[in-house]
């Protein structure tokens, strides 16, 4: 009998550790294999494909003996697992992370030997036909920036991986890095291939210990597999900001994380002057699959319109069963929210969804049909992100959660341009005095001034429509998208909920 049981950094925090150490000392075999993302079973314990969760040390002999009632019955088959259509996460729940035999098995460095095969550009060719897209958030064609690297005449090319995931509810990258961290490197180096770059980087954030042990262990295992390829970890020191293209390439130059103004687009001027690929982890960890055989034309057939392939969707908040859905391009928020997630996990109405982290829209039930499609999205003031999925239920107060949205800007903000760094500040100030009912401010902002407000007293209309204002200021004055986006979810909230700003 084999048990498995994940090592990612959820499962850790949830005991995974002693329930593996109790299965052991109760002579079970035990293997620590990635997470199949259903969070709220972790620790889930697979007995021979046979799944049990959420489980505690207490359950260990029951689930033995085949008597326990955690049993969810086998795991490729649960109504949350059999419906994905992974591609990215294809591994997840079935490989040991470290294992290169686990990898080789199930199909690994089959898209590197062919990409090594072919010319940079035929290789640029199939991802462009592919139709992968940034899923950072932005969604820029993987292809064309590819192409605008290979192109570009310079001695010395770069490829980084954008693993610095800092939106609230986003968390794709780091099981990514964890569970499956050969097709991480896999999609680098077939990148590099492509592009003509000797040396690559992924930049992630130092809260993610976990995901760069396993990355720099799985590096040294590769390093003959992807020579001469020379690859880093760089650690970041948990600005939000670094996570933007132009600061992290500042940081991993040893410099402080300031945006730096595009153009020179990083493709053709970025890490120490040289043309370089930027690509978020979801991104490059496509590659391997688009480069096996067929895979590109696989690819292009799922999705809807411009967004093509498949997207990890993180469900997150509060949901009953969170984790990590990965489907085709097109699914409306109705079926992740109610039919995958199964509502909240309070038991109340759903208020609302974030979608896209901190700067993401905040959308009502309502809008429930919106299809995930980036261009849809866009058509409707929201946006897409890392595809981070934050549910709140009827208790949430939006006027505050708009409020923290300027808040997370000012203290975020490089302080590079103004929009961003004096009016994210003002935001909150402007805010405050809505939700306060008109009252006057002292000078500096500081204090409501309850009593002798002059007869130039604002109104609540006026400080809204000033509201509005600062944000159409904020967004198309604004040097990078932290505060271009963040008047999203400000303006999304006072749209749809006005009276929790009153
Ligand atoms: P952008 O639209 O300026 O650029 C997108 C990418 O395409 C960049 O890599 C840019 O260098 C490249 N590009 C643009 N034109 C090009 C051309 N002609 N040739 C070659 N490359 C070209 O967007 P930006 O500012 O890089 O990213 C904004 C996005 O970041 C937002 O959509 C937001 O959702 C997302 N975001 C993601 C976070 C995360 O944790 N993953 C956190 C915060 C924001
Ligand atoms: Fe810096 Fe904010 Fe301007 Fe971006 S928008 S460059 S974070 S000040």
């Amino acid at each position: 009998m084999k048990v498995r049981i994940s090592d990612d950094s959820l499962a850790l925090a949830l005991g995974a550790d002693s329930v593996a150490d109790a299965f052991a000392a109760a002579g079970a075999v035990v293997e620590r294999t990635s997470s199949w993302g259903m969070h709220w079973l972790e620790p889930l314990v697979d007995v021979d494909g046979i799944g049990y969760g959420p489980a505690t040390v207490d359950d260990v002999s029951a689930i033995l003996d085949g008597t326990s009632a955690l049993c969810i019955g086998p795991i490729a088959e649960h109504p949350f697992i059999k419906p994905q259509q992974r591609l990215t996460f294809a591994r997840a729940g079935r490989t040991r992370p470290l294992s290169l035999e686990d990898y080789e098995a199930t199909g690994g460095w089959a898209g590197l030997r062919r990409a090594q095969a072919m010319s940079g550009d035929a290789v640029i060719a199939e991802v462009t036909q592919s139709g992968l897209r940034g899923r950072g958030g932005a969604g820029f064609p993987a292809g064309i920036k590819w192409k605008t690297v290979a192109n570009a005449p310079a001695p010395r090319k770069y490829v980084v991986c954008n693993a610095d995931e800092g939106d609230s509810g986003t968390f794709a990258d780091r099981m990514l890095m964890e569970g499956d961290p050969f097709q991480l490197i896999e999609g680098l180096a077939i990148c590099a291939h492509a592009v003509g770059a000797q040396t690559a980087y992924i930049y992630t954030r130092s809260e993610y210990p976990h995901a760069i042990a396993k990355l720099r262990a799985a590096i040294d295992l590769a390093a003959a597999i992807i020579a001469p390829l020379h690859m880093e970890v760089r650690e970041g020191a948990g600005a939000y900001v670094c996570g933007e293209e132009t600061s992290l390439l500042n940081s991993i130059e040893g410099k402080r994380g300031v945006v730096r103004a595009k153009p020179p687009l990083p493709a053709l001027e970025g890490l120490f002057g040289c043309p370089t690929v930027v690509n978020n982890v979801l991104t490059i960890a496509a590659i391997p699959h688009i480069l096996s055989e067929g895979g590109a034309a696989e690819y292009a057939a799922l999705g809807v319109d411009r967004s093509l392939g498949t997207k990890p969707i993180q469900l997150a908040g509060n949901i009953k069963h969170g984790g990590l859905y990965e489907t085709a391009f097109g699914i409306s928020l109705h079926d992740l929210v109610y039919a995958i997630g199964g509502g909240t996990a309070s038991g109340r109405p759903v208020k609302a969804v974030q979608v896209g982290g901190p700067l993401g829209a905040y959308i009502p039930p309502a809008q429930f049909d919106l299809p995930f499609d980036y261009e849809a999205y866009a058509r409707a003031d929201a946006l897409i992100g890392h595809g981070g999925v934050v549910v709140v239920d009827d208790s949430a107060d939006m006027g505050r959660l708009a409020r923290f949205a300027m808040e997370f800007c000012a203290v975020e903000s490089c302080g590079k341009c103004t929009p961003c760094r004096i009016g994210s500040t003002r935001g909150v100030e402007l805010i405050d005095r809505i939700r306060a009912g008109a009252k006057v401010l002292d000078p500096v902002g500081a204090l409501p001034q309850m009593h002798n407000a002059p007869k130039t007293a604002r109104t609540a209309d006026q400080d809204i429509a000033l509201l509005e204002e600062l944000c159409e200021t904020m967004k198309f004055g604004s040097l990078c998208a932290l505060g271009g986006f963040t008047p999203y979810p400000v303006l999304s909230a006072l749209r749809h909920w006005p009276e929790d700003f009153q």
